[in-house]
């Protein structure tokens, strides 16, 4: 049983052995013997399931898992697992949350995890009056679409309602939305289940040649935001607020900026996704999408602006992650890392994830207005060329 009181602060946990670090780990319920003999094995994914989880099999691929440390998250200690294989990501993101500890860690808010998916049609005849004739099937569509995930329906989901794009009328192209409320899982079969049930009755209301029927990885229903205060002191002075500041707004003017400030972000997003099993790219699609959709075009995902006492920090994306289905079911190293990370729902999880982006662009900006990057980075990568026998002084 996991004790809720647990802290994810654990000094000198860098210094520990692998065995130690794990001991430490298992010590107060935060990993199960299962999970805890699995990681102590060496966390490779038995070659036996993953035969059965993709095609054409012939090895499986490794990549270091570490824990991110002093995560407090919605007032609730977090270990948060990443699996990357960049150096300094997972140092970064720990001494991040270390500084937005001292405010109280960092505070989120997730939207239910509404999903959209889409039915198109082409050359609908007189397109601009099919949101109407979609309307007046409205309720039919939605029983439809419910009776196609009888299963979700059962859990508390199901079709939440439904839009009509037309999208060219000229040509008849006309776009029909139903939001579905996944619950914990992903999603992605559910929606497409969806779209593909209801497509035939869209099609009989408009007319037309019907077209795809799949999700959209922009999923503006499951939209998780992340917010945290950083005090002056804590980032080493009110220089390094006001660089901190500065660089956001660079990256709000400056779309080349505004790029690497959001692959700053997805450092910590993807590691924690990766490390979780979940679907990183349609994380990462959804993410370059929303950033995309700014008023003044593609812009960061993360603002900071300065506060009383030091900085603030936002960050708002879609975040369609799972507690349950898709690898977290059948990985053993998966469902070790969501034991770890104790999230009771899909949106708590959402909530772990984005404060991990959130924490990493922290730690990229600050490094940036500060000493440059690449003190940091040329320290953790003269630890790689040394081989695993160094210990991990730099580390937090
Ligand atoms: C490197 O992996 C990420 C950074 O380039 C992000 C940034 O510039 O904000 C340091």
């Amino acid at each position: 049983m996991k004790d809720p009181s647990t802290s994810s602060r654990i000094p000198g946990f860098y210094r520990k052995t692998l065995a130690e670090r794990l001991e430490r780990l298992t010590h107060a319920g935060q990993l199960g013997e299962a999970s805890r003999a699995h990681l102590a094995d060496g966390g490779a994914l038995p070659v036996a399931v993953a035969d059965r989880m993709i095609e054409n099999v012939v090895a499986v691929h490794g990549l270091p898992l570490g824990v991110a440390l002093n995560f407090r998250v919605d007032q609730r200690d977090v270990l948060v697992p990443m699996a990357v294989e960049e150096p300094s990501v997972v140092a970064a993101a720990s001494n991040a949350a270390r500084m937005v500890r001292f405010s109280g860690g960092f505070f989120t808010e997730s939207t239910a995890s509404v999903m959209t998916t889409q039915v198109q049609l082409d050359g609908v005849a007189d397109a601009e009056s099919a949101p109407e004739r979609i309307e007046g099937a409205r309720d039919a569509l939605l029983a439809a679409a419910d009776a196609a995930v009888p299963g979700l329906v059962r859990r508390g989901g199901g079709c939440r309602g439904l839009e009509t794009r037309v999208i060219d009328a000229d040509d008849g192209l006309v776009v029909v939305h139903l939001y579905v409320d996944v619950c914990d899982a992903m999603g992605a079969n559910l929606v497409d289940t969806v779209a593909e049930a209801v497509a035939p009755s869209v099609h009989a209301l408009l007319g037309g040649t019907p077209g795809l029927r799949i999700l959209s990885n922009l999923p503006l229903g499951r939209m998780t935001t992340v917010r945290c205060d950083v005090s002056a002191d804590a980032l080493g002075g009110a220089e390094l607020a006001d660089g901190i500041v500065r660089a956001s707004r660079f990256a709000e003017k400056d779309a080349f900026r505004a790029v690497t400030h959001n692959k700053g972000i997805m450092n910590g997003i993807d590691a924690v996704a990766l490390a979780l099993g979940q679907d990183w790219r349609s994380i990462e699609a959804g993410a370059h999408g929303f950033a995309a959709l700014k008023p003044g075009g593609y812009g960061p995902l993360a603002t900071w602006q300065r506060s009383h006492t030091g900085i603030a920090g936002t960050l708002t994306l879609p975040l369609a992650v799972a507690t349950v289905g898709g690898s977290t079911g059948v990985h053993p190293g998966v469902r070790a890392g969501l034991e770890l990370v104790g999230a009771a729902s899909a949106q708590e999880l959402a909530g772990v994830v984005a404060s991990a982006g959130l924490a990493s662009n922290l730690a990229a900006l600050r490094a940036l207005a500060g000493d440059g990057i690449q003190k940091g980075h040329m320290r953790l990568h003269a630890r790689k060329q040394a081989g695993p026998a160094l210990s991990e002084r730099s580390q937090p």
